[in-house]
């Protein structure tokens, strides 16, 4: 099977530079090579640029940062995203901030869609990112993905005139959740937003929480797209992140995460987002997402038998 790594150098989405060296950090840490010695073809297809793109003319929102910007990036992902997906590879987003899947999932949505499967999102993360121009505090573009993926308004002309394929929301499963914001909570809860938090997890197990995403992927036989934001980790082991909540998933629950999307095989694309290598201590966190991502594609501690239905 075929793996495709495409790097976004995004930050203008989030509340600090520097994530756009994350595409940079995670090739260092020895992505592919780790993933080839699992067996994989890899195609990397190098950073996205947005250089040589053409602005539209539709008038910004009030309030989003760096709303052009963003545009072309959201545009030139959907765009060469969905390309690569039809090459029949495994797409790898490497980011950038997080407004970096409004163009990823969106290009996944839309390939399988074609194919007649639907799409689902695993976002992983600290927070909701279900916030709107209208809902935001701060602006920041990043803390607005999820929302515009499942089609709310505000940030209608992102895509301009490219086909843009939103999901249900019914599809959506936030998990590791522990900073929401107030109006932001509300809108989650008119659209029946399904979130699991870290008190879920504490309370009921990883294991138990992700095992029911997977099953309401497996009984619509949908594909899975996993949209790792670092902060979703506990800051004590992934300090290179603009956006640290304490309280994050440990290590070992990340990991079993992973092994369990692994044996799944459900997991059709993977998002890497908010890796902040200015903020990092040594590289660290770079290699724990890179760690992360090898089980994810079958990294085992003692060889078990691979599951019939894994990734292969
Ligand atoms: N909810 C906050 C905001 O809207 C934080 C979002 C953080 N998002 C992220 N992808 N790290 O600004
Ligand atoms: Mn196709
Ligand atoms: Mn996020
Ligand atoms: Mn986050």
């Amino acid at each position: 099977r075929r793996i495709a790594l495409l790097g976004a150098p995004i930050d203008m989405g989030a509340s600090q530079r520097g994530t756009l060296m994350g595409p940079a950090a995670l090739r260092t840490a020895g992505l592919a090579t780790l993933l080839e010695s699992l067996d994989f073809e890899v195609v990397d297809y190098g950073d996205l640029s947005v250089a040589e793109i053409r602005d539209l003319a539709d008038r910004p929102p009030a309030k989003a940062n760096h709303y052009r910007e963003i545009q072309r990036w959201t545009r030139v992902l959907s765009r060469r995203g969905y390309e690569i997906a039809q090459t029949g590879a495994l797409p790898i987003f490497l980011g950038g901030d997080h407004t970096l899947s409004m163009g990823s999932v969106n290009a996944m949505a839309r390939h399988w869609r074609e194919h007649g499967r639907d799409l689902f999102v695993l976002w992983l993360d600290a927070h909701a990112d279900y916030n709107t121009p209208e809902t935001t505090i701060t602006a920041n573009m990043h803390g607005m993905s999820a929302a515009f993926l499942c089609g709310e308004a505000g940030l209608d002309g992102l895509l301009g005139d490219d086909a843009r394929a939103s999901i249900d929301p019914g599809r959506l499963d936030l998990f590791g959740a522990r900073s929401i914001d107030k109006l932001e909570k509300e809108l989650m809860r008119a659209r029946r937003i399904r979130v699991v938090d870290m008190r879920q997890i504490d309370e009921f197990g990883v294991a138990v929480l992700i095992r029911r995403v997977i099953e309401r992927v497996k009984a619509d036989n949908g594909v899975l797209h996993v949209s790792f934001d670092v902060d979703f980790l506990d800051p004590c082991v992934a300090p290179g992140v603009g956006t640290t909540v304490p309280g994050g998933a440990t290590y070992r629950e990340a990991h079993l995460i992973m092994e369990l999307l692994h044996d799944s095989g459900v997991v059709g694309s993977v998002d890497i987002v908010e890796l902040n290598p200015f903020l990092d201590e040594r590289g660290r966190t770079a290699r724990t997402a890179v760690e992360l991502i090898g089980s994810l594609f079958g990294q085992q501690i003692t060889d078990r038998p691979t599951p019939s239905n894994a990734i292969a």
